[in-house]
Parts: structure tokens; C-alpha cells; sequence
């Protein structure tokens, strides 16, 4: 079975690749580098002993799709490929809505020409906004607060549509909560251009002393310690996830939507103190303003993943701590 991971250079997409691969899959990776390095490449080819095929593409361009499409038959797609810096798209929402919308329905346009009929979705847990209550449910309302989470909501709309007009195809939306971690190799990870807007890579970096210290944003939210609480996931099970999803879509048809989280929410300094712990280190912090957009609580109920998917995430947060460390000071030293 050939897979076309779009985005696949990127922090979910090159762990997926990983575990694609050991699956037995075959897999093309199509990923323009706009926030990804293509030394990736090489390094999936160190993990796996693989050989791994790229192509530089730009999702949003139908010919140099269609090319590809037509150079390379795939039987699924797994659709990472998107800007996702929350905080960004409030500033520049018109790339945001161009990029994020505008590849998904190039991508559709290709696979229908193709008779692809498989596709996985990389969505996300912003889809739900503030939520009224947690955990998270698939079926619980769904409202965005910012332009990214907008595009996310957007293209499972256009997604679950494109599949109700046509009962072959099979869509799988999965919404990711706080992926954290880094695959064990230390060779993959998340690599963020700049500042760092999400909190693990900002901590990583603080410990690394690149940073000076880490502003916590709030400390009086509606929460045990009055910081934000998220459900935080190794991206290696979340990667795993992805290999389940695939599965799932080859056996049936429709749309699926499902939460990819461990149902357990942890608080800022509930990771900052499982960070320091975990790698014996310091993470210098101060108590910052709230940040704009942020929600006091958001963690999932993953049952429905666990149920149908046979799926449930396996790596603890001593796990994802070490993991991330390993990561940083490895991409600090070696490349
Ligand atoms: C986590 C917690 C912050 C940085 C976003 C997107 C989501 C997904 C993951 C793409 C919050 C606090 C953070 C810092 C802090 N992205 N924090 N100081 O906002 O839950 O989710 O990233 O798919 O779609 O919405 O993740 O890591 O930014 O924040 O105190 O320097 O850490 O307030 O409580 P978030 P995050």
C-alpha cells in the first residue's frame, strides 16, 4: 500500500513516516520546507534504513499535483500539510485561509481525478474552542476562536461533504490534542522556526539556556493551580494513532472523526516540575499575563479511538519529558 504523507518533512508528519514505514507500508513524502528542514529526510532515512522518496511540492499548486499524481498511484493520503501557528493567524489569517483551504481542495480535486478514495486528516482539538465541559467528545459542539482553528473546521466540513457526495471514499478526521516528545533516536523532533509559541519547545530551550526564563501565561485561570491545563501526547503515539486511522480507512467508508489525546490533563507547572524532575535540570519561569485565545482546561475522552481504532496512547509524561530533552540537546549538538 503507498501512502502520500503531504507535510510529511514536518513534526507529526516525519514521526508518522517512521511508523508507517515499520508497518510495512510504502510511503512518498511531499513537503514544501516552509517550516520543516529537508535534512529530515536523511535522518527518517537513518531511522528506518530506508530509502525514502520526496518530492519538494507545494499543495497548492493543481499542476504540480496533478504531475504527481499521475507520476505515483497512491492508495491513501494522510494530509498534514498546513500553517498551524495559532497566534500567527490572527495576524496574517488571509495565508492562513489561502494555504489551508486552498491545498486540501487541490489535494481532493487530484485524488478524485486518481480514484483515490482514502484519505486521512490531520485536524485538531482547537476545533472545539472554549470548551463548556471536559473531557472532549467527538460530538460535543465545535466553534473556533482564531483563523487556524477556522481552517481546521473548515476542511473537515469540506471533507465530510466531499465523502457524503461520494460513498467510496473513506475520511478520517483526527483531532491531535498537545503533542509533546520526540522519537527515541533523538534524530526527529520538533523544531520550530524562531521563538517558540508552544510551551515544550519554549521549556527545552529555556533548560538549554538559550532562552533566559519561561513566562507562564496565567496563573489565575479556573484550574487546580490556577495555570492551563492540556492533555499532552507523546508524538510517537500519536504517530501510531495515524497507522490505526489508515487502517481504519481501507475498511470502511464515510467519516470518522476521532479524539487523539490521553484523557489526562496535565497544568503548566505540572510539566515544568515533571520536566525539571525528569531530566534533573531548571526551568527558570515567571508568572506572566494570560495569553490571548488561551482556554483555562482542554483534555480529551480518547474511548472512542480506544474502541474503534484499537488505539490508546502508551508513553507517560516521564516518558515525553525525557524524550523532548533528548531531542533538544541532541538538535543543539548535532545539527
Ligand atoms: C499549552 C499551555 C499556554 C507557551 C496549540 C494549538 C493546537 C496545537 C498545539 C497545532 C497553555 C501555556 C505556552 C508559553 C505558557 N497546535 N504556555 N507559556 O495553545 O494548548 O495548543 O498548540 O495543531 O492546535 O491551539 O499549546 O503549547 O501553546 O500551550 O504558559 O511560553 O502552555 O498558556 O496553557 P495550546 P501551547
Amino acid at each position: 500500500m503507498k501512502v502520500l504523507l503531504t507535510g510529511g518533512a514536518g513534526y507529526i508528519g516525519s514521526h508518522t513516516a517512521v511508523e508507517l514505514v515499520e508497518a510495512g507500508y510504502d510511503i512518498v513524502i511531499g513537503d514544501n520546507f516552509s517550516n520543516s528542514k529537508r535534512d529530515v529526510i536523511d535522518r527518517l532515512k537513518k531511522i528506518t534504513k530506508k530509502e525514502i522518496k520526496f518530492y519538494e511540492i507545494d499543495f497548492t499548486d493543481y499542476e504540480a499535483v496533478d504531475k504527481l499524481f499521475e507520476e505515483e498511484k497512491f492508495d491513501a493520503v494522510i494530509h498534514f500539510a498546513g500553517l498551524k501557528a495559532v497566534g500567527e493567524s490572527c495576524s496574517i489569517p488571509l495565508d492562513y485561509y489561502q494555504n489551508n483551504i486552498d491545498s486540501t481542495l487541490v489535494l481532493l480535486k487530484a485524488m478524485k481525478k486518481y480514484e483515490v478514495e482514502n484519505i486521512v486528516f490531520s485536524s485538531s482539538a482547537t476545533v472545539y474552542g472554549i470548551p463548556k465541559e471536559v473531557p472532549l467528545k467527538e460530538n460535543m459542539p465545535t466553534f473556533c476562536t482564531n483563523p487556524y482553528g477556522w481552517t481546521k473546521y473548515m476542511n473537515e466540513q469540506i471533507l465530510k461533504d466531499v465523502a457524503k457526495a461520494n460513498p467510496k471514499m473513506s475520511v478520517v478526521l483526527l483531532r491531535y490534542f498537545n503533542p509533546i516528545g520526540a522519537h527515541e533516536s533523538g534524530l526527529i523532533g520538533e523544531d520550530p522556526n524562531g521563538i517558540p509559541n508552544n510551551l515544550m519547545p519554549y521549556i527545552t530551550q529555556v533548560a538549554t539556556k538559550k532562552l533566559p526564563l519561561l513566562s507562564v501565561f496565567g496563573n489565575d485561570y479556573p484550574t487546580k493551580d490556577g495555570t492551563g491545563v492540556r492533555d499532552y501526547i507523546h508524538v510517537v503515539d500519536l504517530a501510531k494513532g495515524h497507522v490505526k486511522a489508515i487502517e481504519f480507512s481501507f475498511k470502511n467508508r464515510g467519516t470518522e472523526v476521532f479524539n487523539l489525546g490521553t484523557g489526562k490533563g496535565y497544568s503548566v507547572l505540572d510539566i515544568v516540575k515533571a520536566f525539571e524532575t525528569a531530566n534533573e535540570v531548571e526551568v527558570p519561569y515567571v508568572i506572566a499575563e494570560r495569553r490571548d485565545g488561551d482556554v483555562a482546561e482542554c483534555y480529551a475522552d480518547p474511548s472512542k479511538a480506544e474502541q474503534l481504532l484499537k488505539w490508546h496512547a502508551e508513553r507517560d509524561l516521564v516518558q515525553m519529558c525525557k524524550d523532548s530533552w533528548n531531542w533538544q540537546q541532541n538538535c543543539t549538538n548535532n545539527f
